[in-house]
């Protein structure tokens, strides 16, 4: 039985006000029966790391640098996040993508220098609405992770994966437990392909997961888990999605 992790994606939101409550009602629930962690705006990550320090719950960043160092203005490394604690870096996700031109490569390289620096990766994958109408959601999600799974090589089995289809991000359009786990099914079997670790690895939810729908999500065979955009914001929701995982 694969432990649950339930990690927040808090996207450009917050300031230090609302994350010290945020996260003190997150710590006030505790303990929790899955694994809970919150991926935070880098500029909050020191924050985080203070608030979180003595407790089981992980911190991450939203993204991070393919490069080692040097001269890239505004670029922010693995060894920077890991040096302030970080468990997680998120890389991949469909707003980077659309809006920041990553392709796969790219998120393969990011994926790899925070494994490097001792990160776990989170890699997203997900189709857009067009893509899906069009039957291309195996082929878009399995090209999306075949080139991350190419980078990592026998570390493969390192990263967490995150499914998140790119019409059911901030819209309020769930996927339905039956698609997401369809998609979850077909990027297991593509895993363990590659790597013996497959049946341990994490394939996390993302896309409108809320206090109402995430059990279901989350009883699905190989879902096993959820990354939370606007439910994470609320401390009260985002509290009962890690419950509906324990
Ligand atoms: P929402 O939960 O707001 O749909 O966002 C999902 C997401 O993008 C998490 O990374």
């Amino acid at each position: 039985m694969r432990r649950k992790l339930v990690v927040g994606n808090w996207k450009m939101h917050g300031n230090r006000a609302s994350n010290a409550e945020l996260l003190a009602g997150i710590l006030g629930a505790r303990p929790f029966a899955c694994d809970v962690g919150v991926c935070v705006p880098f500029v909050y990550v020191a924050d985080t790391a203070v608030s979180l320090a003595t407790s089981e719950i992980r911190w991450g960043a939203q993204d991070v640098s393919a490069q080692e160092q040097g001269a890239f203005t505004g670029e922010v490394s693995a060894a920077m996040l890991r040096e302030l604690g970080c468990r997680y870096a998120i890389v991949g996700h469909s707003e980077r993508r659309a809006h920041h031109a990553e392709g796969d490569q790219l998120v393969a390289d990011k994926a790899k220098a925070a494994l490097g620096h001792g990160l776990t990766p989170i890699v997203c994958v997900g189709e857009t609405l067009e893509q899906r109408e069009a039957g291309q959601t195996e082929v878009v999600v399995k090209r999306q992770l075949s080139a991350v799974i190419h980078a990592l090589g026998h570390c493969a089995g390192e990263m967490v994966v995150a499914y998140e289809p790119v019409w059911a991000i901030g819209t309020g359009r769930t996927a339905t437990p039956e698609q997401a786990q369809a998609v979850h099914a077909v990027l297991r079997a593509q895993l363990r392909a590659a790597t013996s670790q497959a049946d341990t690895m994490k394939i996390l939810y993302g896309g409108s997961v809320k206090p109402d729908n995430a059990a279901r999500l989350f009883a699905q065979a190989d879902i096993d888990g959820g990354l939370i955009g606007g439910a994470a914001l609320k401390a009260s929701d985002f509290v009962t999605i890690c419950r509906a995982a324990g």
